[in-house]
């Protein structure tokens, strides 16, 4: 064996990702869509998974109502299989870089980018009363990620156009003042498998935002519920098990999320299922929903009753992500030509 450097080997590629705390539960869609993927991506990476707190301050909402959500969001996290022990799991707020870096990001941002973020053009034009932290919104997640010099980022299809802001920002920083001054970073846009539709209207996805409640199963429904809704999802009136999202929406939904779940693939599904009603398979899903769940629900009750264990974690989470973040603010502050300054505390 040659010579080897004292270069740690086994040190893994960075991901990042983050949700808002915007719900009391998330739905199946968010964790078969995301969590889930999060979990497996662990694995590979040094993962560094945070609740975006001060995203959902550019919506008004109550105070205890955030910080409720907060809490619940990260539980969320740990009860779906992220492990602290090798993830950061944290806060967006306790790691000061984040708004840092985004002033930083802010100055190098043209208005006409920002003008054309076709979530802000939808959230306006539904005639929200936007704020200019709404407007920069995109700014202070393009700082989420290159603060960590990620390499991938795990986020669904409507985040496409943040992730090519943020990639575009990346090269504009290093052109103008260093080739290695910023990380950029691949989108990791989750496979279409694991996109989960809403159960009322199954031609468009299950979200938070738009799905009523009938359309969309929480990881908080108790079995009851789940199997309610699940028994009067929308179907079609041909009555046969067959994979078809084009013209069988509701019936593709229901076989997607058996199979995502029970590890069957779809062509033997529709094999198990050939001659069989829709309530059969309805009556499968919701046994399977229920059984996914419920360990689910066990682990957030847990850390939910144990605010000390979840303050422990997020302490920890945030000391491990300010070690990189500092590193990188650092670095950006010397290229754009700050003064180092005097150390403080
Ligand atoms: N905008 C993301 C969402 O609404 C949340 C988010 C904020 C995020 N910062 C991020 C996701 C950084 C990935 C990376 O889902």
């Amino acid at each position: 064996m040659g010579h080897m450097s004292d270069a740690p080997t086994t040190a893994q590629p960075r991901i990042l990702s983050g949700m808002q705390p915007t719900s009391d539960s998330l739905h199946l869609g968010n964790y078969l869509g995301a969590l889930v993927n999060w979990v497996g991506l662990q694995d590979g990476f040094d993962a560094y998974y945070f609740v975006a707190d001060l995203h959902a301050l550019t919506v008004p909402t109550d105070p205890e109502v955030i910080r409720r959500r907060t809490r619940v969001t990260a539980a969320q996290y740990v009860a779906a299989g992220v492990d602290p022990q090798r993830s950061a799991v944290f806060c967006q707020s306790h790691v000061a870089e984040h708004p840092e870096l985004m002033w930083v990001l802010a100055c190098q941002t043209a208005m006409g980018e920002m003008n054309r973020m076709t979530q802000f053009k939808d959230k306006t034009a539904k005639g929200h009363n936007a704020n200019v932290g709404l407007f920069t919104y995109p700014v202070l997640m393009a700082a989420d990620i290159l603060l960590y010099d990620a390499a991938k980022v795990p986020v669904g299809e409507d985040q496409r156009q943040h992730l090519e802001i943020t990639r575009d920002l990346a090269m504009r920083v290093n052109q103008r003042f260093g080739a290695d001054t910023l990380v950029v970073p691949e989108p990791h846009i989750v496979k279409a498998s694991a996109k989960i539709q809403d159960l009322q209207e199954p031609e468009a996805k299950m979200s938070g935002s738009t799905s009523s409640d009938k359309g969309m199963i929480l990881l908080s429904d108790d079995p009851k519920r789940i199997a309610k809704k699940i028994r009067s999802a929308v179907t079609d009136a041909d009555g046969e098990i067959r994979y078809d999202p084009e013209t069988k929406a509701g019936v593709s939904n229901l076989l997607v999320i058996h199979s995502v779940l029970s590890g069957t693939s779809i062509p033997q599904l529709e094999a198990r299922f050939s001659g069989q009603g829709y309530g059969a398979l309805k009556g499968e899903v919701a046994d399977v929903v229920v059984e996914a769940v419920a360990p689910f629900q066990e682990r957030l009750a847990a850390l939910l009753d144990d605010p000390a264990e979840l303050d422990r974690i997020l302490a920890g989470g945030a000391e491990r992500a300010a070690e990189v973040a500092s590193i990188t603010m650092t670095r950006v502050r010397e290229r754009v030509g700050l003064l180092a300054g005097a150390v403080r505390g």
